[in-house]
């Protein structure tokens, strides 16, 4: 833990100097069990994407509250979730360099000595040759025979990463096949864009069509003798879609924890849990004129990627509006005409547009129970993977 934090433990939240980035613990748990409690009901696993809260120790919160493991977008986050005792990881991306296939085999030695699980996508030939060969190598080092999971990704309308879904993702996944330190467990189908789509009829077309690539893809998979034990996708926005479809087995929603301003924008889906606000930065009225204040917070505390943060209404029929004022101050108006300026030294407290590149930008966060007002300072949550962008 920071030397320069610790003696917050115990503290009030009036204590925490600004800016700050703060998560509401009791919050944060709630929308846990939430989702535990909705996995459960859907009979889908879940494996929360770790880039969202980058932190080994909230990985092994959400492993203790049900989820089967964790995804991570990069190496360098799956060694920090393995170097924080995760267990069971998943490298939802495409990973190419040699160097850092070798890093990702490594991963899976230690993984497999410890009975855990490394996994990871392709969406190429060259891909999975290289990943074997990694593979191959690291297990001529260590004299054992690892071997990890790998997920063909197949493209269902994000335009990103992927095979198109049919006859491309069939050759991918008998390459896989073919290698003996490879084990292809399925298919990834993640639709990021249909996470922010506003409303339920918007995400439920489109995950309707993925379910379909999803479909067709797996049956001729299968119907080549290879079985496709998992379907792994979804985000926050969209996963009352793929629980229903019958086609995912397992969601890997990351946001709901948190819950940022951008997410909340969304029109929620009446079958979607009440997701709360968990993470917010703490920031201070610096200074006040006839019409505007300027809190301390600019985008080196929050990103704004998604949009300006949201400031938290602390009197209702007052609320302020936070316009960008650089990277070390906000801009906050009343929204209506006639609302009360915020006074100097006054503390705010701002919902970020996006919560994954927000946590990004800190080295800690500061865990509260009792809620923001009354609240006490609980713990000092390390950003483990942060800036692990290799
Ligand atoms: C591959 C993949 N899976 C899951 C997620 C998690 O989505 P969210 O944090 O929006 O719930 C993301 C987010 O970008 C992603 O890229």
């Amino acid at each position: 833990m920071s030397e320069a934090l610790a003696h917050l433990v115990g503290q009030s939240v009036a204590d925490i100097d600004t800016p700050a980035l703060v998560v509401d613990l009791d919050a944060m748990q709630r929308n846990l069990t939430r989702m535990a409690e909705f996995a459960r009901k859907h009979n889908v696993r879940w494996r929360p994407h770790a880039k969202m809260h980058k932190s080994a120790a909230l990985a092994r919160l959400q492993i203790q509250a049900g989820a089967v493991g964790v995804c991570v977008q990069k190496t360098a986050e799956a060694q920090a979730m393995v170097d924080g005792g995760v267990h069971d990881v998943y490298i939802s991306n495409e990973v190419i360099a040699p160097k850092k296939l070798a890093r990702v085999a490594e991963l899976a030695h230690r993984l497999d000595a410890q009975r855990g699980r490394m996994a990871i996508a392709v969406d190429s030939i060259e891909g999975i040759n290289r990943l074997a060969q990694a593979m191959s190598d690291a297990n001529a080092r260590h004299g054992a025979d690892a071997r990890i999971d790998v997920f063909v990704e197949i493209d269902v309308g994000q335009g990103r990463c992927g095979v198109q879904p049919g006859p491309q993702a069939l050759e991918l996944a008998q390459a896989v096949a073919g290698h003996s330190a490879l084990h292809f467990a399925g298919l990834q189908a993640y639709h990021g864009k249909a996470q922010h789509l506003r409303s339920p009829r918007e995400r439920r077309d489109a995950i309707a069509v993925a379910t379909d690539d999803v479909r067709f893809t797996r049956k001729l998979i299968e119907e080549q003798g290879i079985a496709v034990d998992l379907v792994t996708g979804a985000g926050t926005g969209a996963m009352v879609c793929e629980a229903a479809s019958g086609m995912y087995g397992e969601l890997q929603a990351g946001s709901f924890m948190f819950m940022d301003a951008d997410y909340a924008a969304n029109e929620r889906d009446p079958a979607q849990p009440v997701f709360e606000h968990a993470l917010f930065i703490k920031t201070q009225v610096i200074s006040q004129s006839a019409d505007h204040a300027v809190c301390d917070a600019g985008h080196k505390s929050h990103a704004i990627d998604s949009g300006m943060p949201r400031v938290l209404t602390q009197e209702a029929g007052n609320e302020l509006d936070y316009f960008n004022g650089g990277d070390e101050h906000g801009i906050l108006r009343p929204s209506v005409s006639g609302g009360r300026i915020p006074t100097i030294g006054r503390m705010m407290w701002l919902i970020p547009g996006h919560c994954d590149p927000t946590v990004n930008l800190h080295d800690f966060m500061i865990g509260v129970t009792g809620g923001l007002r009354e609240g006490v300072v609980e713990r000092i949550i390390r950003v483990d993977a942060r800036g692990a962008l290799t």
